[in-house]
């Protein structure tokens, strides 16, 4: 595949607005240069007026780019399982439209959610169009998103029939949010399958920088009312990684990007600015120690509080 062992998550969604462009151009090459060149987007990353936006970013930004590591760059894209995509030949169409958007090939597509939960039949013709893409050369690899281990499983028997390798997992996986792994059991699943297991929103959206308190300001819309919810039971939890973050000079978000890593995941962390961008690459080349893990892990296991999960999630 080729991808690196870190990312850039794109989503454009809490507060994105097209004046941040050049600032999240900036953003991807300084990624690059420092050899984060995974990047992950989907096909629903920007709605309305901003349909596609995300991807034809990260597309113009792959373009436009002059410097080391042009050639390592992977874009993973997401297809959504949309209630209007019913056939094979549906996902086949939208990942070309995709590539379209992004000016170049896929390299990984992953299908988004599972419809398991709510429309079971839905499935398994978006399953087949995601074999088409890959045996029809269309990308190099494929992955999926929200998957829970049965489901997994019984995807990879369905594509191991027709030798179709499932490349990556993708779910919501941070000092919040270890349900995935510790109740779904996930990463040893992963590990038997070989499927590499990719950490997404490994920040808890913004929760675990630090930056946010019950007492200061909260972000704008549905994010504000979940950290209100939130905060005020995860003390604990950030106490102990502002501990663990000083005595290792580095920040909470270096911490808490670094303890996916020590669990064997692919982080993707989202940016917005530079500084964001320059402070959570700090978190890679160094690794905690196993007792510093096992604070983290004794925190997270107590915290009153967790990320909710994404109602996609299937066991
Ligand atoms: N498969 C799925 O269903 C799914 C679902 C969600 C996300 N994802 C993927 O995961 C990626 C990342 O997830 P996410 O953006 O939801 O959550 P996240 O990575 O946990 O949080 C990112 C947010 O935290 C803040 N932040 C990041 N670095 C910071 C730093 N160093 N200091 C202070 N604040 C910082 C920024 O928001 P503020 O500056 O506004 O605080 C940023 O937008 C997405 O882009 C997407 O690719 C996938």
């Amino acid at each position: 595949m080729g991808c690196g062992t870190w990312a850039w998550g794109n989503r454009l969604l809490w507060g994105y607005n097209e004046s941040m462009d050049e600032q999240l151009q900036a953003v991807f090459d300084l990624c690059v240069r420092n050899g984060v060149t995974l990047f992950d987007t989907g096909d629903s990353y920007g709605t309305g007026k901003l349909n596609g936006q995300s991807e034809k970013l990260l597309g113009r930004f792959t373009t436009e780019y002059q410097d080391v590591g042009k050639e390592n760059i992977c874009i993973a894209t997401k297809l959504a399982a949309y209630p209007w995509r019913l056939t094979r030949q549906s996902m086949v169409s939208a990942c070309k439209s995709s590539a379209q958007r992004l000016g170049r090939n896929v390299d990984l597509v992953q299908m988004h959610w599972s419809t398991a939960n709510y429309a079971p039949w839905q499935e398994g013709a978006l399953l087949d169009g995601l074999a088409d893409l890959y045996e029809q050369g269309l990308v190099k690899g494929v992955g999926l998103s929200n998957f829970g281990p049965k489901r997994l499983k019984l995807v990879q028997k369905k594509f191991q029939a027709s030798n179709v390798p499932i490349t990556t997992l993708q779910v919501q996986y941070s000092l919040l949010s270890t349900y995935p792994v510790t109740e779904l059991g996930l990463k040893d699943v992963c590990d038997q399958l070989g499927i590499k297991l990719i950490a997404y929103s490994p920040l808890a959206l913004g929760l675990l920088t630090g930056k946010y308190s019950d007492k200061g300001s909260f972000p704008k819309g549905i994010r504000g009312l979940l950290f209100r919810q939130i905060l005020p039971g995860i003390t604990p939890l950030l106490g102990c990684l502002r501990e663990v973050a000083q005595s290792r000079n580095k920040t909470m978000s270096q911490i808490s990007i670094n303890w996916c890593i020590c669990k064997g995941a692919i982080p993707i962390p989202g940016a917005k600015s530079v500084e964001q961008a320059r402070e959570n690459i700090g978190a890679l080349g160094w690794q905690l120690d196993a007792g510093e893990v096992a604070e983290l892990d004794r925190a997270a296991a107590s915290s009153g509080k967790k990320m909710v999960q994404n109602i996609f999630q299937t066991k």
